[in-house]
């Protein structure tokens, strides 16, 4: 079956959360990658815990109690106005280039996300980014109240896009979020930026690549 519509993740895939790297570097100088590490760690092992534990909260308040956990286990002082401007940096990170090449290339295709994030933080995101007449539709995990990669959240692009799952392809940086694509049924494409080793999850995406550009020459 021929691939008719691409669902993007956000974080890591389409934006850079290295952006807030940098800023976790100013506000506390020589600790800011063991910070933005350990926050982006806690804050999707948040997600996993609590959707085993059926405790849902949402994406923004998850990655606020990641940062204050990550501050405190690490013996950093948060101010309130630096929880802001972190926070705040979230909703504004940097579209990577390639991505910025690739989605116009793909017109072809209806283009989604599907993200963890809630619906504010992903308007913000596509606004700051400019990208709105570059997608027809942001899906949010929130209307499902459950995070990726329970299929509960992919069957949400299933039901957006009303085509059946080997007719998307799902694009994820995130080999955790491409192998639930995969398990769910969707065509996967990982994108591996950095060259990590896929973990053993015992499922495969269908291609890897090294970035964005690659996506448009990929088999339909
Ligand atoms: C997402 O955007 C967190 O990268 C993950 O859903």
């Amino acid at each position: 079956m021929a691939i008719k519509a691409l669902v993007f993740d956000a974080y890591g895939t389409l934006f850079d959360v290295h952006t807030v790297a940098e800023l976790c570097e100013r506000t506390f100088p020589g600790k800011g990658m063991a910070l933005s590490q350990l926050w982006r760690a806690k804050q999707l092992e948040y997600t996993w815990l609590r959707s085993l534990m059926g405790r849902y909260e949402d994406f923004a308040r998850i990655t606020a109690d990641a940062l204050r956990h990550a501050c405190s286990a690490l013996e950093l002082k948060l101010e309130a106005a630096h929880l802001l401007r972190l926070m705040d940096a979230y909703d504004r990170l940097a579209l990577f280039a390639d991505a910025r090449e690739a989605l116009p290339a793909l017109s072809g295709y209806k283009r989604a996300i599907l993200s963890n994030g809630t619906p504010a933080m992903l308007d913000a995101l596509v606004k700051h980014a400019g990208l709105e007449r570059q997608l027809d539709a942001l899906l949010s995990v929130d209307a499902a109240r459950v995070f990726k990669p329970d299929p509960r959240v992919y069957q949400l692009a299933v039901d957006r896009l009303a085509l059946p799952p080997p007719e998307i392809g799902f694009v994820s940086s995130n080999y955790w979020d491409a192998a639930g694509a995969k398990s769910f049924g969707f065509r996967v494409f990982w994108i591996n930026r950095g060259g990590v080793t896929p973990d053993a999850l015992g499922i495969t995406p269908d291609a890897a690549m090294k970035s964005l550009a690659e996506l448009p020459q990929h088999p339909a």
